[in-house]
Order: C-alpha cells, then structure tokens, then sequence
C-alpha cells in the first residue's frame, strides 16, 4: 500500500474517478459499476475498484482543497500506474451566463494556492486538461439533451469562504467560469506524471446570484457528470 491509500499493487484501474466526497465514491460505486470492490479506507477516504460497460475502473475520495487532493493525485499515479484520473465534483459559478445545475468542464485552472508558487519558483504556470479527454468529455455532454454545459477555466481557490471576494470577481471578469478547489493541482500533477486528467464539475451554488441547490437537486444532476466523466475516460 502507499502511505494513505490501502491498496494493493494491481487492485486500482488505470482510470480513476475523483470525488471529493468518499462518500460519493461509496455512491459512484454502487450506482455505476459493477462487481465493486473497497480497496481502501485508510482516513475514511473509501476507493473502489470495478467495471463500466466492461473496463475496469477506479473511484478514490480525495478530501477537499488541493493539499488533500494531491496526496492522492500523487500516490494514485507514483504508486499505482494510474494514467487517468478524471475529478467529479461541484463548483460555484461566477458569472450569469452558466447556471446552477450546468456542468462545467474545466479546460484550464487558475490558482490562489502557493502549490504552484513553490513548484515554480513564483513564476506562472498555466495547469489546462488532457485534450482528448476534454474532447470526448464534451462529445458525451452533448448527447445528453438535458445538460447545459461550459468549457472554460475554473479558479481552483484554497478557500471555500474567500478572504478576497474581489480575486474572485477579478478573475470573473477575465472569463474564468467557477470557482472550485481541486483542479489546478491535479492539472499539475498530471503534467508532472505526464498522465491524463480532466475535471468535470456540477453547479452546486452561484456567487453571482446567491443560488444555490437543495441536496436533492445536486443528487440528481450528479449522475450526468458521472455519465459525462465514464464516458470522457473510457468510451
Ligand atoms: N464548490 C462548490 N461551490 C464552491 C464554492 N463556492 N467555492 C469553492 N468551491 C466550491
């Protein structure tokens, strides 16, 4: 096993979902695939190992915030051989033309983190999506009539409660989409690895207007992402 993941050398997919939320993994692997199997629940941070349509695949919690999220991004492709990890997970949006329930699919992530701060010795570096990943994650979200879908950058903030609402608005006004938490490390990370990620976020809440989904609504826009996610890593 690796130091937070219990798993096995050969028990996690080449292509792992990335909840947030173990308990969403727990949820993705229950609803979508079959014969899955709990690898880890080292921290309660659960991963699950099955098939979809026939391809094995992985779903791993991954906590919230880019230092969380790194520990796995990290030890899923360092340890495991992963090649592709595709983030499910929930943003906020930041501008009116994309809705609360829209899917945005992130080509591109700025950062307030010092993650990359320290990477680069502050200097810029501009963390964007697997192409073809992206490609096919739009591909799939255009089949699907009910879900209205964005590309463009996310702003991957280290805080969920923004000390500076103007930084948000700043990059709001120079067409980023959402605001969300885990893109930008991953993006990274899959660069440094040179490994594939993609990360497919629902609306759950609007800066702009202040509204927000019930649970019962994020439950039921959750499972097109899933769709749009499975359908981007492995169809
Ligand atoms: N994820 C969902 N909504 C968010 C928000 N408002 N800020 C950061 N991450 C989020």
């Amino acid at each position: 096993m690796s130091t937070h993941i219990g798993a096995a050398p050969g028990e996690i997919a080449p292509v792992v979902l990335l909840p947030g939320d173990p308990l969403r993994a727990k949820w993705i692997a229950d609803t979508f695939l079959t014969d899955a199997r709990c690898y880890s629940q080292v921290r309660g941070m659960f991963g699950f190992t099955g098939t979809w349509r026939g391809n094995r695949v992985s779903v791993q919690g991954s906590g919230m915030g880019q230092p969380s999220a790194a520990i796995y991004v990290n030890e899923l492709f360092r340890d495991y051989d992963v090649e592709t990890i595709v983030r499910v997970g929930s943003c906020g949006a930041l501008t009116e033309t994309v809705g609360v329930r829209d899917v945005v699919l992130a080509s591109g992530a700025c950062t307030d983190s010092s993650m990359n701060t320290h990477r680069f010795g502050g200097y810029d570096y501009a963390p964007v999506a697997d192409f073809g990943l992206l490609r096919r994650a739009h591909d799939a979200a255009s089949a699907m009539p009910d879900v209205t879908t964005h590309v463009g950058l996310v702003f991957s903030s280290d805080s969920f409660y923004s000390p500076r609402p103007e930084l948000t608005q700043r990059m709001a006004e120079h067409r980023v989409l959402a605001v969300e938490m885990e893109a930008s490390a991953l993006y990274t990370l899959a660069a440094a690895h040179d490994r594939r990620a993609l990360a497919v976020c629902t609306v759950s809440d609007h800066i702009v207007t202040g509204e927000e989904t019930t649970s019962a609504e994020r439950e039921q826009s959750f499972p097109a992402m899933v769709e749009i996610a499975l359908g981007a890593a492995l169809d």
